[in-house]
């Protein structure tokens, strides 16, 4: 087996997120018996929680071909018209980071996601005309981060909007025990669930960091990985118990030791640790929330108790 096979190929294998599996499941199977194509379906959800993986399995479910492209890769209009134009019926566009379509590339998609058509307009200024090309009936799966930042319209074109959540730790354990099977890696259930514990809720994250721990095993043990090895190894790599990592700790403590625990904006808070503040919002800031280490009031960012907690900083806790 290849690395590849890392993602799971069918929903069968398809590990947590169960009530999308669950919705999906259905979906599919009627558009399958009825021989259309999948409504229009909508992912969002934080970096890695697999929005593309889910996508190459409803191709797979639904038996078509899925060709990936991304919002920032589609420069012009004719090149979204010459992508949809070439997909067969049934087919699945998935495009990623959707969210960041230009306004032009988008209008092509609302009458394409309609009714299955473009409009072209031949000739120019008072001598130009519009005429209808008809498209093969195609289903359009969107990715983002953002979901706020999808345009009404466009939201409003998908049938199905889901929303990948965290995976639980015994989700991640159960992903981690399947990539050590393909991968051919010796590992047992405790160094699964400690790589899990670590892994931001995330399975991008937890398979990456079980190849670092192999890498770990396999040069500074006999190749085995157990509870105290993973938990050496990422020690070594400076993943928390939390799974927090170095980046994640200069945000909070940044916090604390520049703006007193907040409230600090979001823009004053990425000029401060050099980030992007969509990148913060984004890809840090879902897990901080989920885990209770920051919340969101309408005067910016605060740690919360149990940020200084985890950081050794009782002395810090306000109002006790
Ligand atoms: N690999 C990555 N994500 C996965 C998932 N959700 N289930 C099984 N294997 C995975």
């Amino acid at each position: 087996k290849s690395e590849y096979n890392l993602r799971p190929q069918y929903l069968s294998e398809y590990i947590g997120q169960k009530k999308v599996k669950d919705n999906l499941h259905i979906f599919i199977e009627a558009a399958k018996k009825r021989n259309e194509p999948l409504d229009h379906l909508l992912l969002y959800g934080p970096p890695g929680l697999g929005k593309t993986t889910l996508s190459t399995i409803v191709a797979n479910e639904m038996g078509v071909n899925i060709k990936i492209t991304s919002g920032p890769a589609i420069e012009k209009p004719g090149e979204l018209a010459a992508i949809l134009n070439n997909l067969s019926d049934n087919d699945i566009l998935f495009i990623d980071e959707i969210h960041r379509l230009s306004t032009q590339v988008e209008e092509v998609l609302y009458p394409a996601m309609e009714d299955y058509a473009i409009d072209v307009v031949i000739g120019k200024g008072a001598g130009a005309r519009s005429i209808r090309l008809d498209l093969p009936r195609f289903t359009l799966i969107g990715a983002t981060t953002r979901v706020g930042m999808l345009s009404a319209p466009l939201r409003d074109r998908f049938g199905m909007v889901d929303k990948l959540e965290f995976y639980t730790h015994d989700d991640l354990r159960e992903i981690v025990m399947r990539s050590a099977e393909v991968l051919g890696v010796d590992i047992d259930e405790e160094g699964a669930l400690e790589i899990a514990r670590r892994s931001r809720g995330t399975p991008r994250l937890a398979n990456r960091l079980l190849k670092r721990c192999r890498d770990y095993a396999e040069v500074c043990h006999d190749g085995h990985i157990d509870h105290d090895v993973a938990k050496a190894a990422l020690d070594k790599l400076q993943v928390d118990s939390m799974g927090l990592d170095v980046n994640d700790r200069n945000i909070l403590m940044t916090m604390i030791e520049k703006f007193a625990g907040g409230p600090v904006g979001l823009d004053t808070l990425a000029a401060a640790v050099g980030e992007d503040p969509g990148t913060i919002e984004d890809v840090y800031e879902p897990y901080f929330i989920m885990n209770g280490f920051i919340n969101r009031t309408p005067r910016g960012r605060v740690v919360t108790d149990l940020c200084y907690r985890h950081f050794g900083l009782d002395a810090f806790i306000k109002d006790k």
